[in-house]
């Protein structure tokens, strides 16, 4: 997907496995657009908004939902617990902030249903017997998908305003489900009828913001309104094209935007690539710069990684260039945000991953297909210095230790896109954008040094 010149549209999704910092872009970003899209995920996702100096987790919401000029629209490709959604516009709503109007969800997007997230722990409990887990967020992501794609077991966000429909189709689908349940090893048992009036009851709360957003977005570009499409997940854990099976089960990668927003791939626009400056991942599956070390337990805790969502403390690794440059490519990234460069200062020496030595001994530079190939590969590392200077005051690049200087260049170099924006701590105001179009170019086309924009 290569970004349309004049396009005001700007896609942001994480290069790796997800929580790259992508919402404090969104934020920074919004301001320069007036709709923002999540089109992919559901409450697996996470970020925390600050308001008037209370921290807010949320889930499902847009980030932009402090930026009172943004329209905020959740798309058709999200699932969507309909009891989460009501808690966020509740708890968004009492801290003043207005959502009527602005707030749109599609009655095309799928409905989370209680029976999802208990399939999701019974498979995940199973499997873990075995070793085999995918190490999911329990949040029923993966058998609602699954049902959106079977079809004949699934509820739409619309079907929430038809009791009548609702109430025929649960009598049908409901008793299948608890089946299958006991199967799995979960006794639960859910009440038909109560369900259908906790669903009808939320239906009723969510109709002012339930829509055809195909149609509202389609509005939107024909009004030349700007939109800013914000990914959940990560490219690494796109269900086509991540580390299959220990994924997440939406196109989480930019590729997603198209089918998850009913817009064509010609009005998408440029393609910003979040990058951690480190490499982090959450739950299972393969990872081959982990460092299960002093060095990775001292990454995690200057980056205080642990899940927005779970909780967990998130696996911490070198950064990977196999990995990101697999990732720019597959999402046609036009540049990048790093995040968290502040966290590798007090480092002697800092690694970047720049190939894989296969279990056959082939040096490799592309990403494998295939987790079972990707685990068996380890990292050929380029060594690089590393910096004592904390950096979280610095406001531009040419402020930064020249060592930090350094990895930033190598980092642009091997990937071959530049560098737009790079954040030095959690404050909107810790974050440099540089003159990506008005640098020199060094002879790998990526321009350098950056100055700021
Ligand atoms: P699920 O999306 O809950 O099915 O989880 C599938 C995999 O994706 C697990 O390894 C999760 O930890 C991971 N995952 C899902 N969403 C996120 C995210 O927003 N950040 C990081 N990892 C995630």
């Amino acid at each position: 997907m290569a970004s349309e010149p004049g396009i005001p549209n700007t896609a942001i999704v994480g290069l790796q496995w997800g929580d790259e910092g992508k919402g404090k872009f969104v934020d920074v970003l919004a301001a320069e657009h007036d709709v923002v899209v999540r089109f992919n995920g559901g409450a697996n996702a996470g970020h925390t908004i600050v308001v008037e100096g209370e921290r807010l987790a949320l889930h499902l919401m847009p980030s932009a939902v402090l930026n009172p000029n943004c329209e905020l629209v959740i798309a058709n490709g999200t699932v969507i617990d309909p009891s989460i959604l009501v808690e966020e516009i509740e708890l968004v709503e009492s801290r003043g902030l207005s959502l009527e109007g602005r707030l749109h969800v599609s009655s095309r997007a799928h409905v989370v249903l209680p029976w999802h997230s208990l399939l999701d722990g019974a498979a995940e409990a199973r499997l873990s017997d075995r070793g085999d887990a995918i190490g999911t967020t329990k949040r029923g992501i993966g058998p609602a998908y699954a049902d959106k794609i079977g079809r004949s077991m699934a509820i739409r966000i619309g079907d929430l305003l038809d009791e009548v429909h609702l109430e025929a189709h649960l009598d049908k689908i409901a008793p299948l489900r608890l089946e299958e349940l006991k199967i799995a090893g979960n006794d639960t048992n859910i009440d038909t009828k109560e369900l259908l009036s906790k669903l009808t009851r939320l239906g009723q709360i969510l109709k002012p913001y339930i829509t055809d957003t195909t149609w509202l977005l389609h509005d939107r570009v024909s009004e030349k309104r700007s939109i800013l499409f914000e990914g959940a997940n990560a490219c690494l854990l796109d269900v086509d094209h991540g580390t299959y099976p220990y994924v997440t089960s939406s196109n989480a990668s930019a590729l997603g935007i198209s089918p998850g927003t009913g817009l064509p791939a010609k009005t998408l626009g440029r393609v910003v690539g979040v990058v951690k400056a480190y490499s982090t991942r959450v739950g299972g599956g393969p990872f081959p710069t982990e460092l299960d070390d002093a060095i990775g337990d001292q990454i995690r805790d200057r980056g205080r990684e642990y899940g927005t969502t779970t909780g967990r403390p998130r696996r911490c690794g070198w950064i990977d260039m196999v990995a990101l440059r697999y990732a720019a490519m597959v999402c046609g990234a036009d540049s990048l945000a790093i995040t968290l460069l502040d966290v590798l200062s007090g480092f002697d020496e800092i690694k970047l991953c720049t190939a894989y030595k296969a279990h056959s001994g082939e040096i490799l530079d592309r990403f494998p297909p295939d987790a079972r190939l990707l685990e068996g590969c380890t990292p050929v590392y380029e060594s690089h210095q590393g910096w004592r200077e904390e950096i979280d005051t610095c406001e531009s690049i040419s402020a930064l230790p020249a060592a930090c200087q350094a990895y930033l260049e190598a980092i642009q170099s091997h990937l071959g896109v530049p560098i737009e924006f790079v954040s030095v701590g959690p404050d909107r105001r810790q974050t440099m954008r540089c003159a990506v179009g008005t640098c020199h170019t060094n002879p790998k086309g990526v321009p350098w040094p950056l100055e700021n924009a």
